[in-house]
Parts: structure tokens; sequence; C-alpha cells
């Protein structure tokens, strides 16, 4: 049986913000703590500096901050917005969901809101999955954050992973563009075999928390660096062309990547493989380190307010995580009223 026909939206990103903490924490700062130097996290990394969270601030405080960044950029009041998906493993507390507190912090209420967990790649995830939901139900728009403050669960004694991290929170506001611009094609993935490669032990149904877990330092992220290098830098390549030639286009035809911010050695070795020059690459995890589910929007937004990225550019937005997971989108940029073509 035919049903009717469900009216199809093309969403786009309407407007995009960025929420960091103000304390840095330099590389010569951690040379203190743990047996690491500059030297070291600069040429294995890029990292040269990241936020970290004061006592007493929390994710929901940051999304909310990059929330409204957000919302004014794409010109829309908060009463505007009928769905929030909020991308975070650092929620304020299990539950309940950071994006209901956010949705409080906004004074908004009854629409849906809800956290996406998927490591790194939640950004990319949860903008495809508030895609589906605008395209062709009764949505209109969303408000989709990816926050972390991995800061909360990092092992300061661990110098293999204590030096990666930063916190962080990226937003964008997602509704109706004209056709040919915003979201064309995207791709979700995991690969759940690979899940312990990046991990926090403790905390969970498995192993609650218990004076045990807290004295064997369970409740910190634990990482085979090696291994979630290798998946990176082969999952980014093969998600980016997929998604690229899902949408018709080439390679050629991308203005800007905008990868998730691990490691610069990852994005490097991404650009070769892909043989797109790495100043079509668009990086910043010198400044803020690996943000997990902030990365992508933070440096979305970032490159937004550049002025570089123009109107009706490709971009493609790429990402790998915990689970291991990953996401791409290919996306035409759409300036909205500020678009001069
Ligand atoms: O968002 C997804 C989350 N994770 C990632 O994206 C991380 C992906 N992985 C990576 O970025 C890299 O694997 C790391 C940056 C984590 C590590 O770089 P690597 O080139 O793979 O180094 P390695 O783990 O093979 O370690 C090389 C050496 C080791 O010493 P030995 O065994 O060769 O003597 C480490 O103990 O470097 C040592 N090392 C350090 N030395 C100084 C590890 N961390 C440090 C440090 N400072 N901070």
């Amino acid at each position: 049986m035919m049903g009717a026909a469900v009216p199809t939206r093309h969403i786009g990103i309407l407007g995009t913000g960025l929420a960091v903490p103000g304390r840095v924490l330099t590389n010569a700062e951690l040379e203190t703590m743990v047996d690491t130097s500059d030297e070291w996290i600069v040429s294995r990394t890029g990292i040269r500096e990241r936020r970290i969270a004061e006592e007493g601030e929390s994710s929901s405080q940051f999304a909310h901050e990059a929330a409204l960044r957000a919302l004014t950029k794409a010109k829309t009041a908060a009463e505007g917005i009928d769905l929030i998906i909020c991308a975070t493993v650092t929620p304020d507390m299990a539950f309940p969901a950071t994006a209901c507190l956010l949705q409080d912090r906004l004074g908004l209420s009854r629409i849906p809101a809800f956290d996406l967990s998927a490591g790194c790649s939640g950004f990319g995830y949860a903008l495809t999955v508030a895609e589906s939901m605008l395209r062709g139900g009764p949505f209109r728009k969303a408000l989709v954050v990816g926050v972390d403050l991995l800061s909360r669960i990092t092992d300061y004694a661990d110098r293999s992973t204590c030096v990666l991290f930063g916190d962080g929170a990226g937003a964008a506001v997602l509704g109706e563009v004209p056709e040919g611009y915003g979201i064309l094609a995207a791709e979700l993935g995991a690969d759940g075999a690979g899940g312990s490669a990046l991990q926090m032990p403790a905390g969970g149904s498995l192993k609650p928390a218990s004076l045990a877990t807290v004295e064997n330092r369970e409740h910190y992220i634990k990482m085979q660096g090696r291994d979630v290098f290798k998946f990176a830098v082969r999952i980014m390549e093969e998600s980016a062309r997929r998604v690229t030639s899902q949408a018709g286009l080439t390679l050629e035809d991308v203005h800007w990547v905008v990868p998730h911010q691990a490691n610069v050695r990852i994005i490097r070795a991404a650009a070769e493989r892909l043989g797109i020059p790495e100043e079509r690459f668009f990086v910043n995890v010198d400044r803020y380190g690996n943000t997990s589910a902030a990365s992508i929007g933070l440096a979305l937004d970032e490159l937004a307010r550049s002025g570089e990225l123009r109107h009706g550019d490709y971009l493609v937005l790429v990402g790998f995580g915990a689970g291991l997971t990953w996401s791409a989108l290919l996306v035409r940029w759409w300036s909205g009223e500020d678009a001069d073509g």
C-alpha cells in the first residue's frame, strides 16, 4: 500500500558557536606534572596547549554558552528550536541527560532532548540523527551540541594520554536550506570489536564506582594509542571518499576538510592518502588538543568565523572515536542571508 508522500526538506547548518574554558594548560606546565617534553608533544601530536575546566564548571554550562552563540549566528530565538541533541561522553551526571539540563538552561520545555554517546564521532552522529529527524518529520529546527570535559576523566599521572585532551563545546543550529545546499551525504559507522582500544572501564553497570575502582584508577581514559591511530587514518580516508562520491562529487571538489582534531599526524596522513592538500584541512588541535565530541563543531565554528569559508563551499566533516565509531558528512555551506551568491 502506498503511504502519503513524506515532505523532504533539505537540511543545513544555519549557525555555529563554541565555548571553551578560560584556563589554559600548556605543554610547559605538563612537563612539571609527568615525564614529558614540549618537543615530544609537539612533534608527536601537534598540540601546544589545551583548555581545562575549573572545579564547579560543567558540560551543560559550556554547551549552553556554545548554543547561545550558535542561535545568535543562526538568527534564531531559543524558542524556535524544537529538538536538542547533545553528543557527550562526559555528561554533567549519568542522568538526567545533559541535553535536558541544556534545555532547562535555555528556558525551553516540552521539546525532545537527548544525549548520544559516540565518543569523538559524536558531533557527526548528532548532526546526522538531527538531519534525519528534520528532513521529513515534524521538527523544523534542531540544536546540536558536541561537548566534553575530558579533563574530568583524564589521568594526569599517565603521560600517554594526559597530554592529548582538552575541554570545550561546539554547537550548531540545523534547519531548512535551499535544494543543493546543506547536508548532501552522511555516513555513520561503528566497529564495536575495537571498543577496548579506548574506554573508561569503571563507573558503569559492569564496574560501579567503588573504593577499589578509584584506587585502581579505573575512572580514567584507557587508550591503546597506536591502534586508534591506525584505525583513524584508515577510516578517515575511506569514509571521506565514500561520502564525497555519494554526493556525486570528487575529492577535487572539496574546499575544506574539517577533521576530528586528535593529532596533527593523523590529519597529515589522511590528507596524504586522500591526495587533498593539507592547507584544505582546518586544524586547531595546536590550541585546544583533542576535545572529543566538541572537536568538529569547535573547528567548524572557527573556520566559519575565519572568513575563509565561502557560501557554496563543499566541506567534509570527518571524525573517529570511542566505540570504535566514525562519522563523515559532505556539506555544501549555506551562508543564509549573508550569502553573496
Ligand atoms: O579521539 C580519538 C582518541 N585518540 C586518538 O586519536 C589517539 C590516537 N593515537 C595517537 O595520537 C598516538 O598514538 C599517540 C600520540 C597517543 C602516541 O604517539 P605514538 O607515536 O603512537 O607513540 P607511542 O605510543 O608509540 O609511544 C612512543 C614512545 C614510547 O616510549 P618507548 O616505548 O618507545 O620507549 C612512549 O612511552 O613515546 C613514549 N611516550 C611519551 N614520551 C614523552 C608516550 N607518551 C609520551 C609523552 N611524553 N607524553
